[in-house]
């Protein structure tokens, strides 16, 4: 997500975080800041939105910060939205500690109401300023840097990549890791923590990954890396040897994919501080458990992927909520003279929150009086500013043009609100409940064993590539999962593809299929399974080569009759569509490499379409 950079050594410390954090531009920001300890011992912090070029002027790259030590911060807003307040590093009020962090603090509203009531000013609204703020609190105790660090560490829960400066401290830096990239690079005479490689690239390529858990305290003389019980241990060194290309996408070839191997960790953002002992807990959520109630009609409207989200959220949302639920394409509901009133909910899903038709339906709901509840990715956007409440996807941004974690983000958010609703209305059995809530904790586990499998996949798309058309089919939540995929291949390796529910395909698409026509059977939810084996049939006998996926308990009765199997792991069937779509994803992305394509740019497709 966010860029962090850090150097401690001899030479003047801004120019060079000024440097690697536009070397980490790419990975998407609104914000940007560096501060440094200064010789009298005090930090020296600036930041201002928008391109780093303007915090670059601001310091005249750097030549106004006077200092050796120094962190600095692109920021992709997720908590509070992008302004200068905003953005990293933050200061705790007495200014002696100034902190960087990727990631998301999930208890900071505890600990920020705590330190509010022992007297402390927050100037930000966001869940990093609590570390700043705490490593204050418990240093005025302890006056000791590095156990403050940890008793910091102790107290907070989610997800970090810190990097603390201390103004008594002023020869040193402490980071720590958990659950988020962070790495320690070793300089001649000068050391470094970056979130990403391509910021150390021009400096040094001899590097230490932080592991979950541990702290380092880095000094122009040394880095010395601590586990979580604060002992000093050993770490194995890496020599980069890739180029900045590469570096940019992580190792990966393609943003895209890089993106589809991000899903397991974007999926416990978005899910994670949303689940608290056993329940689902929207508190970024205004809405009422009354407002909930007196809603008489559910819409759900958005464009592409996102409007693909809303098909299986119909199905998801309808069964939970026992309500009527409508998904409406944005460039259709807004001419439709909708029957939208006071007492409809819009849902509208948006990944980038700036798609034109997306926010022209938003503003027509609006007007008609409905209330606006938004599932986006990019804080601070145009659909999250103008509806009247906003989920968070935390997907971090998405550089490829075809979505893939955005889409399995914002999937998992509607689960959780159709779970929070069906609560609120008593719509859904206690006992389903809970066994969703479990599920969806190990949604990103059973996603990462999913990606673990890619290879069969690859191995698949070697030899099936070629294919003129490819037909995609299912049932239920499975028709919903097949327009996805259908969408994913067409965008990115231009093979025609389009998706029916496989009930519809006696009504003429079956006409259509002959010797060798590829079909993707999708039969992961076991309710219609049986029905799916004979649309399968139905298409083996009209000569269709058929690629099934189905869930691993379903494995053989789907090999006696499909032509090659896939699976995911068993789960309940609400959630089956966030591991399906992995295989999808996947198979797209290889054919696509197959066949050349410009993967992360698609011709005649855009990430964010903001025209009509
Ligand atoms: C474009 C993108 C799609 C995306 C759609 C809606 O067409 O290429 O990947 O699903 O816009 O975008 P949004 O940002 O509103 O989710």
């Amino acid at each position: 997500m966010c860029g962090i950079v850090g150097f401690v050594g001899a030479r003047q410390a801004a120019p060079i975080l000024l440097d690697g954090l536009s070397r980490l531009e790419y990975r998407g920001y609104d914000s940007a800041g560096v501060a440094v300890v200064t010789p009298q011992g005090e930090i020296d912090l600036r930041k201002a939105k928008g391109r780093l070029q303007v915090l670059n002027d601001m310091v005249h790259g750097g030549a106004d910060l006077d200092g050796c030590v120094g962190i600095g911060h692109t920021r992709w807003a997720t908590h509070g939205v992008p302004n200068s307040t905003n953005s990293h590093p933050h200061m705790s009020e007495d200014g002696r500690f100034a902190v960087i962090h990727n990631g998301i603090i999930e208890n900071y509203a505890e600990i920020k109401e705590y330190l509010i009531r022992q007297g402390i000013h927050f100037r930000s609204e966001t869940d990093t300023e609590v570390v700043a703020q705490l490593l204050e609190f418990y240093y005025n105790k302890c006056h000791d840097f590095f156990r403050s660090v940890g008793r910091v560490l102790r107290r907070i829960k989610g997800a970090y990549a810190l990097g603390i400066l201390c103004a008594d401290c002023p020869d040193r830096m402490i980071a720590a890791r958990k659950d988020t990239p962070l790495l320690l690079g070793f300089g001649d005479g000068e050391n470094f923590i970056a979130s990403d490689v391509t910021a150390l690239l021009p400096y040094t390529r001899d590097v230490v990954y932080m592991d979950d858990g541990e702290t380092a305290i880095l000094t122009r003389e040394g880095i010395e890396v601590f586990d979580p019980l604060q002992q000093p241990i050993e770490k194995e060194h890496h020599h980069i040897d890739w180029d900045v290309s590469a570096a940019e996408k992580g190792g990966y070839p393609h943003f895209m994919l890089k993106e589809i191997f991000e899903q397991p960790d974007a999926l416990s953002r978005a899910i994670s501080p949303r689940i608290r002992d056993g329940r689902v807990v929207l508190d970024d959520m205004k809405l009422t458990a009354e407002q909930i109630r007196s809603f008489d009609r559910i819409y759900i409207v958005a464009c592409g992927s996102s409007y693909h989200v809303g098909m299986v959220g119909k199905y998801n949302l309808e069964h939970l909520t026992r309500r009527n639920v409508e998904v409406c394409l944005a460039s259709e509901f807004r001419y439709s003279d909708p029957i939208v009133d006071a007492r409809s909910l819009v849902i509208v899903i948006s990944q980038s929150g700036e798609t034109l038709d997306t926010l022209a339906a938003l503003r027509e709901a609006k007007a008609r009086g409905a209330y606006i509840l938004a599932i986006v990715n990019v804080v601070g956007s145009s659909v999250a500013r103008e509806a009247d409440d906003t989920l968070y996807t935390f997907a971090g941004p998405e550089i490829a043009v075809a979505t893939t974690k955005a889409y399995s983000t914002q999937l998992a958010v509607l689960n959780l609100i159709g779970l929070a609703f069906g609560e609120t209305l008593g719509a859904v059995d206690p006992t389903e409940y809970h066994e969703a809530v479990t599920e969806l904790e190990r949604l990103p586990e059973l996603a990462r064993q999913v990606l673990s499998r890619c290879d069969d996949i690859q191995e698949y798309a070697a030899a099936n590539f070629n294919h003129s058309s490819v037909f995609y089919i299912g049932r239920n939540l499975d028709y919903a999962l097949g327009l996805e995929g259908s969408l994913k291949m067409k965008e990115i390796s231009y093979i025609h593809s389009e998706s029916y529910a496989s009930g519809e395909l006696k009504h003429g698409t079956i006409s259509l299929i002959e010797d060798g026509t590829l079909v993707v059977a999708l039969g992961t939810c076991g309710r219609l399974f049986d029905k799916m084996i004979s649309n399968v049939i139905e298409v083996k006998a009209r000569g269709a080569e058929v690629l099934a996926l189905t869930t691993e308990s379903r494995r053989d009765a789907m090999a006696r009759v499909a032509s090659t199997v896939l699976t995911v792991p068993d789960t309940i069937d609400l959630l089956l569509p966030n591991l399906g779509v992995i295989p999808l994803q996947l198979y797209a992305y290889y054919v696509a490499l197959q066949r050349g394509c410009d993967i992360d740019k698609p011709r005649n497709l855009a990430k964010s379409v903001t025209v009509e």
